[in-house]
């Protein structure tokens, strides 16, 4: 049933002219049928790079609408239409202009994991690959980093030349990722070197002998010499780990590792999405204008 799926997918891409985007958390089945598979940034970045006129996205809303923000003449439509990530609505707009009224100063960094409204409200975006190496190059020293507080404070304690207004955001897969059950993971397998996503509690980041994107756990594991790897992220991220290390070993940390609405791309959306090309991701002209520039100013700073 899944072969005859993936054959009318492959058929309908090429009747479409479209391109599959797929994030490391969505299905492995999802994965392997995907053009481009990767990070929120390297996805984000490749939007921008392929000539197809249609895009269909397999990850969360804020990942397609960045698709759409910087690419409006392509049309990109969800494999789901209610993946959605809830960080990315954990900000209000007011919650940016008190800010700023309080602390004109401030830079207003966005964590990609944001609507395009918050976005438009923003002055730089970040993702988890690039938000230390943009945040040290800004000439601010106040930084208002939204919506998560955990990569705020990661990328905090590494610049204590400047001075952070934190926002309460979370990821709640991320947070369920506890600092016992990674010592406990630990004393079973003492060979193993911890890998984490800087969206993990600080106490987690601490004990881990690297912490990064999912692209850079994936490109750091693979590098390394060492055999084993306890892995402190979404269990989608071990479909290419073992693709690209069949040699090695991948642990996790217990069972909630699991970001349910990743999870909600399956195959027969992926077909669905490019039957009737909807759900489409579409953005009101004027906010997409303003939304556009940090992100514009992300691709830039990041190079
Ligand atoms: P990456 O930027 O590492 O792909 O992470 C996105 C995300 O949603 C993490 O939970
Ligand atoms: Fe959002 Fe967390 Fe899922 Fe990433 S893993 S999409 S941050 S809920």
């Amino acid at each position: 049933m899944n072969e005859e799926i993936k054959k009318q997918i492959a058929q309908l891409k090429k009747e479409r002219d479209a391109v599959i985007l797929a994030h490391y958390y969505v299905d492995g089945e999802v994965q392997e049928i995907a053009d481009f598979v990767g990070d929120s940034y390297f996805l984000a970045k490749k939007a921008t790079e392929i000539p197809s006129r249609v895009i269909i996205f397999c990850g969360v809303s804020f990942m397609g609408e960045s698709a759409k923000i910087l690419n409006p003449e392509k049309t990109v439509v969800m494999a789901d239409e209610f993946a959605d990530c809830p960080m990315a609505h954990m900000i209000d707009a007011d919650t940016i202009r008190e800010t700023r009224e309080a602390h004109p100063d401030a830079a207003v960094v966005c964590y990609v994991n944001s609507t395009a409204e918050i976005k438009a409200h923003s002055d730089v975006c970040v993702t988890s690959s690039n938000a230390l190496k943009i945040v040290k190059n800004l000439p601010n020293k106040e930084i208002f980093f939204i919506p998560d507080n955990n990569l705020g404070r990661y990328v905090a304690k590494q610049l204590p030349e400047k001075e952070f207004i934190f926002h309460d955001g979370f990821c709640h897969v991320h947070k369920s990722i506890h600092r016992e059950e990674v010592l406990k993971a630990k004393e079973a397998k003492p060979q193993a070197l911890v890998l984490a996503h800087p969206e993990c509690t600080g106490d987690v980041l601490e004990i881990a002998d690297f912490v990064g994107s999912t692209s850079q756990i994936i490109a750091y594991a693979t590098s390394s010499e060492n055999k084993e790897f306890i892995i402190c992220t979404e269990m989608g991220i071990f479909y290419e780990l073992h693709l690209k290390n069949p040699e090695k070993k991948f642990y996790s940390v217990g069972h909630r590792q699991f970001c349910p609405n990743m999870k909600r791309i399956k195959l027969e959306g992926v077909l669905h999405a490019l039957e009737s090309l909807s759900p489409e991701v579409e953005l009101d002209e004027d906010m997409r204008l303003k939304a556009k520039e940090p992100l514009q100013k992300m691709l830039e700073l990041a190079q």
